[in-house]
């Protein structure tokens, strides 16, 4: 069986709210929180990439009693690596003294955190590898256009972490009984039900940031940073037409109805989103946590960030039923099932 056995989350330490935002560009907290529900975002000012993953990497070993040496694997998923060269997951392996690892990162944006569970997932299924880091870790700060006012005010930084073990059946029985011992009358707890994941990179220049530009000897051109650009509107329809769709599929996958989930954990773009997903799965809005409004939308880093803080306030017992979906830039889209 395959389950997240620990996570761990991080975020920087300046906390920068709508009104200080309402200071550099035209904008306002009433209109960020009555259009997105953000009120606050962590943005890094010393912080790196790598240094944010290691710190919730570090966390999500801790809560999973495995050291470093034993990871077989480790994938981040980030569009806002520190470097282009080594990647951010060799990175997160020398600040880990994780030298056994295997260690490569993936994009996806938004839903890179589900891609790595699925891509994590595979590999410990056909036994290849046991231990395995999944990372979601961003400094989006860095590829926003902070005069522009439409995207400056969504985005935040940050870094979750989760650690996914092959654990054989008798741990699985030795988990039971402290299930029951801790009086929550689950049973034995199945780990990872189904995944589901989908693209459609037809669609893909409703949200974009471009790469430096081609620069050699043979050609021309002004080299130039770009930025990340959104057509929010397109996005937004895609997300609460795609997501609940995506859901359905990996929760019927699980061979569970929508109301069997104890929780649903959704990317943390738009609180309007997640209440357009929420009346579509006719669920209430009580089974969707949300962190948007303290830390904006962190993309890959979003749905363990969240994860994380759920599990910290206690919302997940043994045998709760868990969706996570992740949904973004691609388009790229996600859902996974898991029992705790
Ligand atoms: O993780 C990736 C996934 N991304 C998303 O899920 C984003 C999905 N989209 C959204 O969340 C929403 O489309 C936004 C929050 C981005 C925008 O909300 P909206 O209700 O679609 O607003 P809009 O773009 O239609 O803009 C409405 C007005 C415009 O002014 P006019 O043309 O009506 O005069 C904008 O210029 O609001 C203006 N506006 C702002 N006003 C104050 C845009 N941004 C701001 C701002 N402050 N920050």
């Amino acid at each position: 069986m395959i389950r997240i056995t620990g996570t761990g989350s991080a975020v920087p330490a300046r906390r920068v709210t709508n009104d200080d935002l309402g200071k550099i560009v035209d904008t306002s907290d009433e209109w960020i929180r009555s259009r997105t529900g953000i009120e606050s975002r962590y943005l890094a000012v010393e912080e790196t990439t790598t240094g944010l993953s290691a710190e919730a990497a570090k966390k999500a070993l801790a809560a999973a009693g495995v050291s470093a040496e034993e990871l077989d694997l480790i994938i981040a998923a980030t569009v806002t690596p520190d470097r282009f060269l080594p990647n951010l997951s060799c990175e997160i392996q020398r600040e880990l003294g994780a030298k056994n690892a295997v260690a490569f990162d993936l994009n996806a944006a938004c839903s890179g955190f589900l891609f790595s569970l699925d891509t994590a997932y595979m590999y410990l299924r056909t036994g290849r590898y046991r231990k395995a880091l999944i990372i979601g870790a961003e400094t989006l700060s860095k590829i926003i256009d902070w005069t522009d006012r439409s995207t400056c005010v969504l985005f935040g930084d940050g870094a979750g972490a989760a650690v996914l073990e092959n654990v054989p059946e008798e741990t699985g029985c030795a988990d039971r009984a402290s299930g029951a011992a801790a009086g929550n009358g689950a049973g034995e707890s199945r780990g990872i039900l189904s995944i589901r994941m989908g693209s459609d990179g037809g669609r893909g220049m409703v949200l974009s940031c471009d790469n430096r530009p081609v620069s050699n000897p043979y050609v021309k051109r002004e080299s130039g940073l770009s930025y990340v650009s959104m057509d929010g509107q397109e996005v937004y329809k895609f997300a609460v037409r795609t997501v609940p769709h995506i859901i359905g599929l990996a929760v019927e996958e699980a061979g569970l109805a929508v109301e069997e989930i104890d929780l649903f954990l959704l990317h943390q773009a738009n609180i309007r989103i997640i209440e357009a997903v929420a009346k579509r799965l006719r669920q209430p809005m009580e089974k969707f946590p949300v962190n948007l409004r303290d830390c904006g939308n962190i993309s890959a880093a979003s749905v363990p960030i969240l994860l994380d803080n759920v599990r910290k306030h206690d919302m997940i017992k043994k045998g709760s039923k868990i969706v996570l979906a992740g949904f973004g830039a691609g388009l790229t889209w996600g859902a996974t099932v898991l029992e705790w």
